[in-house]
């Protein structure tokens, strides 16, 4: 922690000038979700909280949609984002042209739009979900047919669990779609007793080989509760990091894969953030208010 003293000492000092809080999602790095962070958590999490964020100023240490829908749900605040690069390729894999296309091609049919996109998608969409409520939202409409973007992975994990028949799209994350099921047997041969945690982000065939998928939050709850002695978080590198630090007595055994968007964000282009204001959020109006139903409507079930 050392190395990291002069970075942390000008945040907590910079937030107090600035009236501003940091918002960082479970893939951030330890010396950033445990030593600069005031709210912590999912995707989901982190947007209900942005709602009630009553600081003028929020750093979303996260990807880019994260900081969008911090946006979204609280136009009023500055939100920054300290690396625009930060991306995700699921957002990447799909436009507003697409969408509008799926509802041309399946007419009446609602679609329900994974949080992983840019705004100008969610504004095309009847409204969004998180991997952390998927099949909550998706049985709240009360349909057969439901068509969900862009995770074709969480698309049909879901599916697995509801009667409500799903078309997916085919985007992927880049950092879940390596994980294989031999990955899995491998890691049980070589590690007895393991218990074996997968995002629904993972192919089907990986999260039928482990013993619970959930989300980041989920996952995380599972370790508090069960205490497992052996774990594997088949996800990015830093939640294990995270939840270990909080966990000395449960054993993390490590297959994981880097997010290159999530390791964008840094203690440096944070603190720089707050010292240049940078880089502020903004939404188009025509985009946000349509945007902005969708992730409301997700949030009131
Ligand atoms: P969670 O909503 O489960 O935190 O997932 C977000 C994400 O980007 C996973 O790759
Ligand atoms: Fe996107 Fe995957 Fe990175 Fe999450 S882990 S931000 S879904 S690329």
């Amino acid at each position: 922690w050392a190395a990291f003293s002069d970075d942390i000492e000008a945040i907590l000092t910079l937030k107090r000038e600035r009236n501003a809080v940091i918002l960082a999602h479970n893939y951030q790095t330890p010396e950033i979700f445990h030593c600069i962070a005031d709210i912590v958590g999912d995707s989901l999490a982190l947007a209900r909280k942005a709602m009630t964020v009553e600081a003028k100023v929020i750093v979303l240490a996260g990807v880019h949609f994260m900081a969008e829908t911090a946006k979204l749900l609280n136009p009023d605040k500055i939100v920054l984002i300290p690396d625009l690069g930060a991306g995700c390729s699921l957002a990447d894999s799909i436009t507003a042209q697409d969408v509008r296309l799926m509802r041309q091609r399946y007419p009446g049919v609602p679609i329900v739009t994974y949080v992983n996109t840019s705004a100008e998608v969610k504004a095309e969409s009847d409204i969004c979900c998180t991997s952390g409520n998927a099949k909550a939202v998706v049985e709240s409409l009360g349909v057969r047919r439901v068509i969900m973007l862009p995770d074709e992975y969480l698309a049909q994990n879901i599916a697995a669990q509801t009667d409500v028949e799903i078309i997916a799209w085919k985007g992927h994350c880049e950092v879940h779609e390596r994980f294989t099921p031999a990955d899995i047997r491998e890691l049980r041969e070589s590690h007895p007793g393991a218990t074996v945690l997968a995002h629904p982000e993972c192919p089907p065939d990986v999260v039928a080989e482990a013993d619970f998928s959930g989300s980041t939050a989920a996952m995380s709850d599972y370790v508090e509760r069960h205490k497992p002695p052996r774990v594997v978080l088949m996800t990015e590198c830093s939640m294990s990091d995270n939840v270990a630090l909080a966990h000395p007595d449960v054993e993390f055994i490590r297959p994981c894969n880097l997010c290159p968007h999530m390791k964008r964000i840094t203690l440096g282009n944070i603190r720089m953030a707050l010292e240049q204001n940078r880089h502020v959020v903004t939404i188009e109006p025509g985009i946000a208010g349509r945007a902005r139903l969708a992730v409301e409507r997700m949030l009131a079930i």
